[in-house]
């Protein structure tokens, strides 16, 4: 195995709360063990364009606090062409960059799995993402806070949906997974979810808000992954229920980007610190090709073929708790 001296470090794909506290993690732990940083900028789109600076332990101060990503990030599509990973690979050598560590979602590893296999070069992966979608690890890089701030919305909602008597739908992220969906119902006590894992049987959810409705006789709220929508479009099925409840004013309400800004809540700051740690950690110990998960508060090198490929299966006891405490 080469010896490793420099690494870059890049954020791809969504923004997600806490990739700053790894980046963080991932520079300090690499200096500490005596090696350069570069910071790659714009993800595998600023690889491509040369868009690389050294990065030193202050260049990373003050950031654990921030949402979104100092790096910037981009989706990019030169990067799924080889000639496109050629000329990243080209200007990495150039750099000095013998290995690399890539914070992000599917994509994003997809593309360091995809580096990986043409080129010689190391890659590490870091969970980056609200969706908490990538197999092999508890949760990902964003996801709590994502979480929390979807409960703190719809609170609020609930305000205004008790005082007007009214039944919303909120739709929330999570692309194809059901996670923020799920665990959002049961933080905020809504009535109902429906998730992309689930086929919704709307009989039963409206037996759900019924039931409800019977205990409030004010209010309903049901979250809908925004998964779900290839199947359903959200603006139907309240229609649908305006049918089944005459009595309350059906409203929509999509809670989109702001799902993804805010200061990151100190799971997701701890989370990312202890994962950029382990990945400095993981290059060390000479892994390549390995995202670094957290099952059940252990650090895991998950494979990036299972990390992307395996489906990662919502919890069916926590579905099963949240329709008992509608019911
Ligand atoms: O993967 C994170 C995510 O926010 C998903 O929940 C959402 O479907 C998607 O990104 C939105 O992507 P974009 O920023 O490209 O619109």
């Amino acid at each position: 195995m080469a010896k490793i001296s420099t690494i870059g470090v890049l954020t791809s794909g969504g923004d997600a709360p806490g990739m700053n506290a790894a980046i963080r993690a991932v520079t300090r732990a690499a200096i500490y063990n005596g090696w350069k940083v570069k910071g790659i900028y714009r993800g595998w789109e600023g690889l491509i364009n040369n868009e690389i600076k050294d990065f030193t332990s202050e260049s990373v101060s003050g950031t654990i606090n921030r949402g979104g990503t100092i790096l910037r990030t981009a989706r990019s599509k030169g990067f799924m062409d080889e000639a496109g990973r050629a000329k990243a690979y080209e200007n990495m050598r150039a750099h000095g960059i013998d290995a690399l560590i890539v914070i992000g979602g599917n994509g994003s590893l997809a593309g360091a799995q995809a580096i990986a296999a043409e080129h010689d070069i190391p890659c590490v992966g870091l969970p980056g993402t609200i969706d908490n979608d990538l197999y092999g690890t508890d949760t990902t890089i964003g996801y709590d806070t994502a979480l929390n701030t979807i409960m703190e919305c719809v609170d609020k909602i609930r305000d205004t949906a008790s005082s007007h008597e009214r039944l919303f739908i909120v739709e929330v992220m999570g692309r194809d997974a059901g996670f923020l969906a799920l665990n959002g119902t049961i933080a905020t006590g809504a009535e109902a979810c429906v998730l992309p894992e689930i086929d919704p049987e709307f009989e039963r959810i409206n037996q759900f808000i019924a039931n409800g409705l019977r205990r409030t006789k004010s209010s309903s709220i049901v979250l809908f992954a925004e998964g779900r929508e290839k199947d359903y479009n959200i603006m139907e099925v309240a229609d649908g229920m305006r049918q089944r409840f005459p009595e309350l004013d059906v409203r929509v309400s999509i809670l989109g980007y702001l799902q993804r800004g805010g200061s990151p809540t100190a799971n997701d700051r701890i989370l990312a610190s202890r994962l950029g740690v382990a990945s400095i950690d993981a290059l060390l110990e000479g892994q390549r090709n390995v995202m670094i998960g957290l099952r059940n508060n252990e650090l895991v090198y998950v494979p990036f073929t299972k990390a992307i490929k395996d489906d990662k299966p919502i919890d069916r006891d926590t579905v099963r708790a949240q329709e008992i405490l509608a019911s």
